[in-house]
């Protein structure tokens, strides 16, 4: 099969050396080779192996021999338009893009359908790790409740070196940069909107209607300090930035925000760049998937297997999608209850909060002299905010962070 990549970054190369070092192996599972013929950048690269660039989207598209194209530009201008014009002229396409597919999956995979062709993203979510095929095909007879993981590489890389080495916030995002974890700008990371994306697409899938990731209530990172490491530590927990995504009773639940795991939760020890996410469905309880959630190979990885996965079955659409949402299908995550860990700040007593419900935890050393921390009973937040104001308004409130619950 004759493929194009579009966009020669960190996935993009990757796709490049997967392919042209695994030519034998490829053949033998498609049952044909995969050639790439055209690469689309607007970048030179005078230094590479392969010697097929070209600037132009036309050379793609108007190239009857080309059945696949891979997209891994990375946002949704130009990626939408060309994605759209590719699939309504019959070509596959192949996609590591969430804010895409986050965006306007469900038009494009309405496009491939009917165009008896693909759209595939399996690249989208969790990098390497397989997690879209399962939630549409191996785990197709659960009736699926829960989605939560942790789905940024970045933030979790800073979170871990925070815990485990007290490094700063600011380093530890170097880090992540310097080892090509992080998006270009990487405010999509620490403010949760790469994470936001992730879990829109998680939740469409695992309940079949389409989750617009802008009605998903978002948090990032930028407010965690160590103290509040330090206090979740002391308490037997760690700090990690979920998305999270619940079916219930009352609605369907999505929220993006930091969360206190207690280290037995099976999120807690996912550290540095590793995604982790646990799905729970009604016949099969918990499931988990944990890889490299992030980087140039994992992703590019996850990038063939779709294109494997399309070429063992040419000519033929793969089924996978969801269904437009009514409105107000998604409930908001503040009306769903959890404990809250609050760190204040003042003279007032920290014995008024030693009762039913409760913990409090202090800590030793000068830094901590005039705060301590609660962990309040599960309540939701018009609750907290009623609490806040019947009881905390001697209080400077330094940070509030949610428990996950059981
Ligand atoms: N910036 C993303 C992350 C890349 O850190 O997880 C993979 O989607």
């Amino acid at each position: 099969m004759k493929i194009a990549i579009m966009g020669f970054g960190v996935v993009g190369s990757g796709i490049g050396e997967i392919i042209s070092t695994s030519e034998d192996s490829l053949e033998k599972k498609c049952g044909e080779a995969i050639e790439i013929v055209k690469i689309l950048d607007l970048r030179d690269f005078p230094d590479s192996k392969f010697d097929c660039f070209t600037k132009d989207f036309n050379d793609i598209l108007n190239d009857p021999e080309i059945e696949l194209v891979a997209e891994v530009m990375g946002g949704t201008k130009p990626a939408y338009d060309f994605t759209k014009q590719l699939l309504l002229a019959g070509k596959n396409v192949v996609t590591s893009n969430k804010e895409l597919v986050a965006k306007h999956g469900t038009e494009l995979l309405q496009i491939a359908k009917d165009k008896n062709v693909n759209y595939l993203f399996e690249a989208s979510v969790g990098g390497g790790i397989p997690i879209i095929r399962p939630l549409y095909s191996s785990l197709v007879s659960n009736e699926l409740t829960n989605v939560i993981g942790i789905l940024n590489g970045t933030t979790n890389y800073i979170l871990t070196k925070m815990i485990k080495e007290g490094e700063t916030f600011e380093d530890a995002l170097k880090g992540a940069q310097d080892n090509g974890y992080a998006e270009k700008d990487p405010t999509a990371d620490v403010e949760g909107f790469d994470t936001c994306r992730k879990i829109a697409i998680l939740a469409s899938l695992a309940f079949g209607k389409y989750v617009n990731s802008e009605d998903i209530q978002t948090e990032g990172i930028t407010k965690i300090k160590l103290e509040d490491v330090a206090y979740a530590n002391e308490f037997g927990g760690v700090i990690k930035l979920v998305g999270m995504a619940e079916k219930t009773e009352n609605g369907v639940y999505a929220g993006v925000c930091p969360l206190i795991l207690k280290k037995d939760h099976p999120l807690s020890g996912i550290d540095d760049v590793f995604n982790g996410i646990l799905v729970r469905g009604e016949g099969l309880g918990d499931v988990m998937f944990y890889g490299r959630g992030a980087g140039s190979l994992p992703t590019a990885s996850a990038v063939v297997s779709d294109i494997v996965e399309i070429t063992k079955n040419k000519g033929s659409h793969i089924e996978l999608g969801w269904v437009k949402g009514d409105d107000g299908y998604l409930k908001p995550l503040g009306n769903q209850s959890f404990r809250f860990y609050i760190r204040l700040k003042g003279n007032a007593n920290s014995a008024d909060f030693c009762r039913e419900g409760f913990n409090v935890i202090t800590l030793d050393g000068e830094k901590y002299a005039d705060e301590f921390a609660i962990f309040t009973p599960a309540m939701t937040m018009a609750e907290l905010e009623e609490f806040k104001a019947s009881e905390l308004s001697d209080y400077t409130i330094l940070g509030c962070i949610r428990l996950a619950n059981e």
